[in-house]
């Protein structure tokens, strides 16, 4: 496996089926630990409809990640200053991926004048944003296809500004 690290590029339409089994995969591979088989399941159904799921990365402005040019992650920003969805493919985490995401979605961000971006942030990536420089503020639950799913409300000042401190 490829120790390079990932190019990144804009979304086009026609990844849309590829982000889906990237969205699946990451969901059902690597948020065992930290959420239900059901739960799994139902957040994972997001991307049934490819069309739906296709109009909302469309809709945002999301980046693709590759590794010798196959697409391995993605992430979104939602309007100016939320990280909508951000999901690696299991066999490419730990590479630096997620965080070449972020860095690139912080950097757009700041350069739109956002001050503090935030982040609905899984169980799974709790850890992930907090070394980052996000700090908790709120925890969520919201449901996806019946299901109830907790997540966290985190914050990261983009300008160096220490962000007050809220717990998990
Ligand atoms: N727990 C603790 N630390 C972690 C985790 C984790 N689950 N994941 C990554 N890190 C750390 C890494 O060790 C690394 O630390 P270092 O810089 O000290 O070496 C740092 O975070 C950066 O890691 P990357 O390799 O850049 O992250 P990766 O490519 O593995 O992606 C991600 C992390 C996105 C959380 C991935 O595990 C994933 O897709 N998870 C499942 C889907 C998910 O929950 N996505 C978030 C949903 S919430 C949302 O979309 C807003």
């Amino acid at each position: 496996m490829s120790r390079s690290a990932p190019a990144l590029r804009p979304y086009l339409p026609d990844d849309a089926p590829l982000l889906a089994a990237i969205f699946s995969a990451s969901i059902m591979d690597l948020t065992g630990d930290d959420y239900s088989e059901a739960q799994q399941e139902a957040w994972a159904m997001a991307a049934d409809d490819e069309a739906a799921f296709g109009k909302k990365l469309a809709g945002q402005l999301t980046l693709i990640a590759t590794l010798q040019g196959a697409p391995v992650g993605f992430a979104s920003l939602k309007g100016a200053d939320l990280i909508d969805m951000l999901y690696v493919h299991p066999s490419a985490v730990g590479q630096g991926v997620g965080g070449a995401l972020c860095d690139a979605l912080e950097k757009i961000a700041s350069a739109r004048g956002t001050k503090t971006l935030k982040v609905d942030a899984s169980d799974t990536a709790l850890e992930f944003f907090r070394k980052r420089g996000y700090v908790a503020q709120q925890r969520n639950s919201v449901t996806i296809n019946d299901e109830w799913l907790a997540n966290t409300t985190m914050q990261k000042q983009l300008d160096g500004v220490a962000t007050p401190g809220g717990h998990a």
